[in-house]
């Protein structure tokens, strides 16, 4: 993930959250659905919630998990995160997901919310073999992120010769980050996560109007 993204969320702490206030009613349709999903089936386990930024998903999660790790690389999303109130025992570290620094199989489930969305395609692979990693065999894994809607979240921008997408996002100061935001079918996702599990199909994929999200059970 590049410096520039780094930076977006280092600044964006504090407006972060306004993004799932939109009046929207299919959205916030959508966006409880995300979370009676993700709250059912990490259910009962010990979770690392990858990407965690302040908390927002990792408090619903927090209702029905039995613990929770949530990592992040910037200290200002949690701050906040750490300065909620969770259900279940959670704790927060500085963490850089792609040097996730934890033994293997130490989770039994993990969340990434809002997260693939910013990995480049080139290393989807490496992050999801990297996630296996840390995962018991048996663990849940819950994704989610953005369908791509013309006019939302900013202009795409898309490179010559670059697989990835961009979007141009402002912030509250006026402040212009160029930050990497890729959109995948459901064929994307399920091609993509085929190559590391044998147990997805289309099942383990819903793709709606404004979300998606993937949730399986690790087979190896
Ligand atoms: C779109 S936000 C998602 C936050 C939260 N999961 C949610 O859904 O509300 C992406 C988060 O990834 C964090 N991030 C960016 N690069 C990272 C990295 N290399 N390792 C860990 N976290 C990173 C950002 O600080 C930000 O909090």
């Amino acid at each position: 993930m590049s410096d520039e993204m780094v930076k977006y969320y280092k600044d964006r702490a504090r407006e972060y959250e306004q993004v799932y206030e939109q009046r929207d009613p299919r959205r916030q349709e959508e966006q409880d659905l995300i979370r009676v999903e993700m709250m059912n089936f990490l259910s009962g386990v010990g979770v690392i919630d990858i990407g965690c930024g302040t908390g927002y998903w990792t408090q619903r999660v927090s209702e029905t998990a039995r613990s929770i790790v949530g990592i992040d690389i910037n200290q200002t999303v949690l701050d906040i995160a750490i300065s909620k109130t969770y259900r279940c025992p959670t704790e927060f570290k500085i963490m850089d997901a792609y040097r996730i620094d934890y033994p293997e199989k130490t989770f039994r489930g993990a969340l990434a919310s809002f997260w693939l969305s910013h990995v480049r395609r080139e290393d989807l692979d490496g992050w999801i073999e990297q996630m296996h990693k840390i995962l018991k065999p048996g663990a849940r894994i819950f994704i989610s992120d953005n369908t791509f809607l013309e006019g939302v979240g900013g202009d795409l921008v898309s490179k010559p010769g670059d697989p990835n997408t961009y979007k141009l996002r402002t912030l509250n100061d006026g402040s212009k980050h160029l930050i990497v935001k890729n959109y995948f079918t459901k064929n994307e996702l399920l091609e993509c996560f085929s190559r590391h599990t044998r147990c997805v199909t289309g099942e383990n994929i819903f793709h709606g109007r404004c979300f998606w999200w993937i949730k399986y059970i690790l087979d190896n």
